[in-house]
């Protein structure tokens, strides 16, 4: 343990003591642990106002207008679109929507004002002529604000509450053209004692009188994350079965995800008894930032709970991110990084492959190592097996055949994937699809030393081929006749002679390389040479030319292997 000397006295570092224990409800009579999420929340965007204070440079008007419209296309029908008052750009963003007529009828702009008149005031100026709107006052209610920042009574802070909302309306009142929600924050709500929470939204909701028609949106903020989900969870709870008039509210979650689990608070938050949540695409914002609306949604989604959103055009939604908030999103983001649908290790990438294989179009989705298919965020199969040296057969012979239509037989993937291993070790990089098919036609097609069919010649008289081959051999041409039962085997004898060398076909297997009648055909072979197995591949406009160039792949490579043996003894 480190220590750092004062004057006086040596303070201990890195010492968890110095921190109080995590503040818990006694509540046994929880019941969210029982509930499930069958429908989607509520969602409102506040990219535009919390996600943008967040970020080293403020979004510019052209990008505010450009996340707002992705907003929209996404789905979301409550976007927070700026602090007004707290700064000229966002006002005239405001400005902007309204009197350009940019929001569509079915979507409510929401702005954030504090509980202090003058900026209540210049909230309105900002909403003049809007056709709805939803005006959000907030005042920090809890125990360290109150003691330490603030140094107010729990009353004097009730009063500032009370105040705003008070403000909010007079205002409402003054534009009676605009259809008005009213939304109050207890900021810090997760760390003000529940009972004084209770207290002061029962008075905002005494002042704003709201009905089941025309709810108001009671908003609990988790402002910085001090404690487990199922803590805010309680507290959600606890708020909901305590508050007055619930049916006249919309209770709404705002969680940060200073632990890491802002989503996973949200989301029992939503089992507690919540209807909405506030959030940001990719989790922007303060400090390790807000709920992030992607992971939520996607998580409702990969469970068979439509989330009302739409992210299927993943790629887009990141690139508009990244262009407005200058940051990147995280290879490994879940649902969003280039990274999350990849599998490296060759045990996963066998099993993607035999789940994807039984996988019918319409059923339920059940693969291995893939909660959700990628082709709903726009992804596609190809990204999703990659090689490295982690990487067995499955994960190759996937990649040849998506990406090249070659069919590798078990045995040929068994024989090539040390192959690829090898590559991967020695660049110590994953290997692409196109360098795993130069190695595969290094390995089998264009063997060096192979020699290269010309033409040949089949007679079979009694059950027996004859067959004559003229072959060349670098710039040499070669005559050479054998016979058998099938045309291989014919081709085998008269090869054997020539070399001297007896060989004979232990696997074959062959297909075309497309669905035309003059497509292509690749053939694949396995010889056993002198005790040693040996595969090559060949290509060629018809079947039978591709078998015996496959043939003549196996052998050159097996001459070659045999005279390396030679060398090396
Ligand atoms: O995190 C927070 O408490 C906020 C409020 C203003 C809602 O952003
Ligand atoms: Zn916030």
């Amino acid at each position: 343990m480190s220590s750092i000397q004062n004057n006086k006295t040596t303070v201990k570092q890195y010492d968890a003591s110095k921190y109080a224990p995590m503040v818990t409800l006694d509540k046994p009579d929880r019941r969210w642990p029982n509930q499930t999420i069958d429908v989607s929340p509520m969602w409102c965007s506040v990219d535009l106002r919390d996600g943008n204070q967040a970020l080293i440079d403020p979004m510019t008007p052209p990008q505010k207008l450009e996340m707002f419209e992705m907003l929209v296309a996404v789905g979301f029908k409550h976007i927070e679109v700026g602090f007004p008052s707290a700064s000229q750009t966002d006002f005239d963003f405001v400005r902007k929507l309204i009197t350009e007529d940019r929001v569509p009828s079915d979507v409510n702009i929401q702005v954030l004002t504090q509980a202090r008149k003058e900026l209540i005031d210049r909230t309105y100026e900002s909403l003049m002529g809007a056709k709805r709107a939803i005006v959000h006052v907030y005042n920090s209610t809890s125990t360290v604000q109150r003691e330490h920042v603030f140094k107010l009574s729990k009353d004097a802070i009730k009063q500032i509450a009370v105040d705003g909302a008070t403000w909010v309306k007079e205002g409402a009142e003054k534009q009676p053209d605009t259809e008005w929600q009213f939304q109050y924050s207890p900021e810090s709500f997760t760390g003000t004692e529940i009972e004084y929470a209770i207290e002061v939204c029962d008075a905002v909701i005494d002042v704003w009188q709201p009905s089941p028609a025309n709810k108001a949106i009671i908003n609990l903020p988790a402002t910085v994350e001090v404690a487990m989900p199922n803590v805010y969870a309680d507290q959600i709870e606890w708020f909901c079965d305590n508050i007055k008039h619930r049916d006249a509210l919309v209770i709404s979650l705002h969680t940060h995800n200073d632990r890491g689990c802002g989503v996973a608070a949200s989301e029992m938050g939503v089992l507690a008894g919540a209807d909405r949540v506030e959030g940001t695409l990719l989790g922007n914002g303060e400090r390790t930032g807000n709920m992030d609306i992607v992971t939520m949604g996607m998580n409702l989604y990969s469970r068979g709970v439509d989330p009302m959103l739409d992210f299927s055009a993943m790629d887009q939604i990141i690139s508009v991110v990244e262009k407005c908030t200058q940051l990147k999103v995280h290879p490994r983001h879940p649902y969003a990084g280039e990274l999350v649908f990849a599998a490296f290790s060759g045990s996963h990438q066998d099993a993607i492959n035999k789940c994807l294989a039984n996988y019918e179009e319409g059923s339920t989705w059940e693969v291995a190592y893939l909660p959700i298919d990628p082709r709903d965020l726009g992804r596609n199969y190809q990204e999703v097996i990659r090689i490295n040296s982690q990487s067995g057969k499955g994960g190759v012979a996937y990649v040849l055949k998506h990406e090249h239509g070659i069919k590798m037989p078990r045995w040929l993937q068994v024989d090539f994937s040390p192959v690829v291993q090898k590559e991967a070790e020695v660049t110590e990089a994953e290997v692409s699809p196109d360098q795993i098919h130069d190695l595969f036609k290094r390995t089998y097609l264009k063997v060096d030393g192979k020699a290269k069919l010309k033409g040949y010649q089949i007679n079979r008289t009694d059950g027996v081929d004859h067959m004559s081959a003229e072959l060349k051999v670098d710039s040499q041409k070669l005559a050479i006749q054998g016979q058998g039962r099938g045309v291989l085997e014919a081709f085998v004898s008269a090869l054997s002679e020539h070399l001297g060398e007896s060989f004979v076909i232990i696997d074959y297997n062959e297909h075309t390389l497309g669905k035309d009648e003059g497509s292509e055909a690749m053939a694949y072979v396995q010889i056993s040479m002198n005790q040693q197995r040996v595969c090559g591949a060949g290509k060629s406009r018809d079947i039978l030319g591709a078998s015996l160039n496959a043939v003549l792949a196996a052998v050159a490579r097996g001459m070659a292997l045999q005279g390396r043996a030679r060398d090396a003894a």
